[in-house]
């Protein structure tokens, strides 16, 4: 149904493209879950030397497991532990050359070598984390960084309501 063949020159003109798809795929759809299912698939086409792509999200003050392309992977990652934990401690983007130097990654898949963890917030809310691992050390560069936060920005309203059941109670 959806064919979006990303063959971009370089990493600016490729994270344009990525965003633009992002954005024509979940417009004017509010459910989240198949949001986060769309965006993760169309990361794991367009991204290459990926082993993993998917979300957490802030269930309760813990991240939980969303949908992802790749290995089964690790269900539940308290804030502060791993990479992700990091992300989602500090709200801040992740960027690691090395998860075998970063104390206490959590190794889904022990062929991961570098990550990219970007914390999804609205309105001063952590909803969750964008999580891409990748095979190949030091993988992710400050324009991935940009990139990827820049469609997280883009995707806002699109994954508005993917913490929804962790902050209700
Ligand atoms: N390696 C991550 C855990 C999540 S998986 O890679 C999918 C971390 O340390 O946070």
């Amino acid at each position: 149904m959806y064919d979006f063949r990303i063959e971009a020159a370089d990493k600016a003109s490729l994270y344009a493209e990525l965003i633009a798809a992002a954005g024509a795929l979940t417009d004017g759809e509010p459910d989240a879950v198949a949001n986060m299912a769309n965006v993760a698939a169309l990361l794991w086409e367009s991204l290459p030397e990926l082993n993993w792509a998917g979300f957490y999200r802030n269930v309760g003050g813990m991240l939980v497991l969303g949908p992802f392309q790749g290995r089964p992977a690790c269900i539940r990652i308290p804030f502060g532990r791993g990479v992700c934990g990091a992300a989602a401690a500090t709200l801040e983007p992740q960027c690691v050359a090395d998860v075998h130097a970063f104390p206490g990654h959590i190794a889904c898949d022990a062929a991961s070598r570098s990550e990219l963890v970007v914390p999804i917030v609205a309105e001063g809310r952590l909803l969750g984390v964008l999580d891409l691992d990748s095979p190949a050390p030091g993988r992710f560069d400050q324009e991935d960084v940009e990139g990827c936060v820049k469609l997280i920005q883009r995707l806002e309203t699109a994954l508005a309501s993917m913490a929804e059941e962790g902050t209700r109670g």
